[in-house]
């Protein structure tokens, strides 16, 4: 480590390669993933720090922002930067970096599993082989996916892939975003539609919206009550932008059919949460780009959006340029 070497911080588990190219050009601190910056990483580095590479679970905001003032740049390993306070990083002159593009297709993918499962009745249907029922009668019947009306409330890269796969399911595919989606229009991949005729009109909704105070509690009650009883919610995009208890409610009084859900409230979720014993619900463990593939790509990005602010070249993607 020679002394001009910039001090960053990685609070994510980098895998080795990656972690000797950010160590040939820096010093770094290690902290636990999720770890409170202004508390872990020892004070008389904190004057030092001029990078952070750290995953979903650090809050970077007023605190950490204060305990760190040399740092330039926080590159987040994920697309979505809720866990970040963008305005007052801008304030504090601190770029902050994400990884788009490269985990679109294993979001689009999980959530075009999630709505395979749902309406073919896929986690019902192992359990009733595995308990031996299907000896006793035929598994009910499910829903077909051909013909049925996709809402997409969210046009961005992963729900114009999610709209590109459901047409080939033979899906009709509306959409609501607050702009309006001209190209994917052209293409006729899918048709806008005001935002309640989104509820109303689908048999399928899947959210595909970021998390900000804008977004927060988005899919509420009154949302879902426009939803039809046969129809099913679908959220691989951020927990709190589905408010959680209306939808509880919702799904155990049967008024939609049901729910897959990749995002909660509180992740991890706990084991008694409601959802977890709600037959009509399809859970995953936040893993829409959890893939081996996807999350090396996200490292590789995360890595050179760190060293290229580092080396005060451009990085490729920046939330706050
Ligand atoms: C992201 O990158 O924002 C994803 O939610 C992480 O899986």
């Amino acid at each position: 480590m020679s002394s001009s070497q910039p001090t960053v911080v990685i609070s994510a588990t980098l895998p080795a390669d990656l972690r000797a190219k950010v160590a040939a050009a820096c010093r770094i601190i290690d902290v636990p993933p999720g770890a409170s910056l202004s508390e872990a990483v020892p004070e008389a580095d904190r004057a030092l720090v001029e990078g952070v590479l750290c995953t979903l679970k650090t809050s970077i905001g007023k605190d950490q922002l204060a305990a760190l003032p040399k740092l330039r740049v926080v590159s987040n390993y994920a697309v979505g930067f809720d866990n970040i306070s963008v305005p007052m990083a801008s304030e504090h002159k601190v770029l902050v970096c994400n990884t788009p593009g490269v985990l679109d297709r294993a979001v689009a993918d999980l959530t075009i599993g999630l709505l395979i499962c749902l309406a073919r009745g896929m986690v019902a249907g192992d359990a009733f082989v595995r308990s031996g029922a299907w000896t006793k009668g035929a598994a009910p019947l499910t829903m077909d996916i051909a013909g049925k009306t996709l809402g997409l409330l969210g046009m961005g890269r992963i729900g114009t892939l999610v709209a590109r796969t459901a047409k080939a399911f033979d899906m009709k595919v509306v959409y609501h975003n607050r702009r309006r989606d001209q190209a994917a229009e052209a293409e006729g991949l899918a048709t806008y539609v005001e935002r309640d005729a989104l509820f109303s009109q689908s048999d399928v909704v899947s959210v595909h919206i970021p998390l900000s105070p804008e977004t927060r509690g988005a899919v509420g009650k009154a949302e879902l009550d426009m939803m039809k009883p046969t129809a099913y919610l679908i959220n691989t995009a951020r927990g709190p932008v589905v408010d959680e208890a209306a939808l509880i409610a919702h799904l155990q009084q049967g008024k939609i059919a049901g729910a897959g859900l990749d995002v909660m409230e509180k992740e991890p979720l706990p084991a008694d949460s409601p959802l977890c014993s709600l037959p009509n619900v399809v859970l995953q463990a936040h893993v829409g780009s959890g893939t081996v593939e996807t999350r090396r790509a996200m490292m590789d990005l995360a890595v050179a959006n760190l060293l290229d602010a580092m080396a005060g070249t451009q990085p490729k993607a920046m939330v706050n340029p």
